[in-house]
C-alpha cells in the first residue's frame, strides 16, 4: 500500500511510535547479565549496537523464562531501538516467548514435511499424555505445548523442538516416553540432538 501525499497520515500508528502495554513483571538485567549484553555489544561498532538485539532477548528469555512487556522496553533502551522494533522481533521468531511457558516447551512442527510424516499424531500423542492442548502449559507448569512451522530439519520430519534440542523422527509412540523422560531426568534428558541415525 502507498500513501497518496493528499492521505492524512497518522504518525501515531506508525509501527516504530506503538506504545507497549506494560505487562508482566518489572524487569531488569542481572549485574551478570547486563555484563554479559554490553560485551557482546561491544562486538559491533556503536552505530550497530542494535546488532545485539536477538542475544539480549536470549539473555531475557534465559534470566526470566519469557519476555514480558517490560523486559521488551528494558531491552529497547539497553540497545537503543523502540520497544515496538522488540515487540516485532519477539513477535517474528518461534523461540521467543511473550507469555510465561512451561520450563519445558515443546514445539512440534506442522510444516509439509512434518505433516506429511505424522506430526499431528505426534500432537495428539503429546497432548493426550500431557492433557492439554497446543498453546497450552499443563497444570505442573512444567509442560509448554506448541504447534510451530518449519524447524528446518525436514528431511528428518516429523521434528519436535525441546527446548533448544531437536528431537528427530519423533513418533507418536516416542512422546510418553519423552514426557516420563523429561519428568524423571530433567534436563539430562534433552542434551544433544537426537539424530533419526540413533534410532536405526
Ligand atoms: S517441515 Fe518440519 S522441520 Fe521443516
Amino acid at each position: 500500500m502507498t500513501f497518496h501525499p493528499s492521505m492524512p497520515y497518522d504518525t501515531g500508528l506508525h509501527k516504530s511510535e506503538r506504545r507497549l502495554p506494560e505487562q508482566g513483571e518489572p524487569f531488569a538485567f542481572t549485574a551478570e547479565n547486563r555484563a554479559r549484553l554490553e560485551e557482546i555489544a561491544g562486538r559491533y561498532p556503536p552505530e550497530r549496537r542494535r546488532s545485539a538485539l536477538l542475544p539480549a532477548l536470549y539473555l531475557v528469555q534465559r534470566q526470566q523464562g519469557y519476555i514480558s512487556g517490560h523486559a521488551m522496553a528494558h531491552v529497547a533502551e539497553a540497545i537503543g531501538v523502540t520497544p515496538a522494533e522488540v515487540e516485532d522481533v519477539v513477535s517474528y521468531y518461534a523461540m521467543f516467548y511473550s507469555q510465561p511457558v512451561g520450563k519445558y516447551v515443546l514445539q512440534v512442527c506442522r510444516t509439509l514435511s512434518c505433516a506429511l510424516n505424522g506430526a499431528e499424531r505426534v500432537t495428539e500423542a503429546l497432548s493426550a499424555k500431557l492433557g492439554i492442548k497446543p498453546g497450552e502449559t499443563d497444570a505442573t507448569g512444567l509442560f509448554t505445548l506448541m504447534e510451530v512451522e518449519c524447524l528446518g530439519a525436514c528431511d528428518r520430519a516429523p521434528v519436535v523442538m525441546v527446548n533448544d534440542h531437536w528431537h528427530e523422527c519423533l513418533q507418536p509412540g516416542d512422546a510418553a516416553k519423552l514426557v516420563d523422560d523429561l519428568r524423571a531426568k530433567g534436563p539430562d534428558a534433552v542434551t544433544g540432538c537426537h539424530l533419526c541415525m540413533e534410532k536405526k
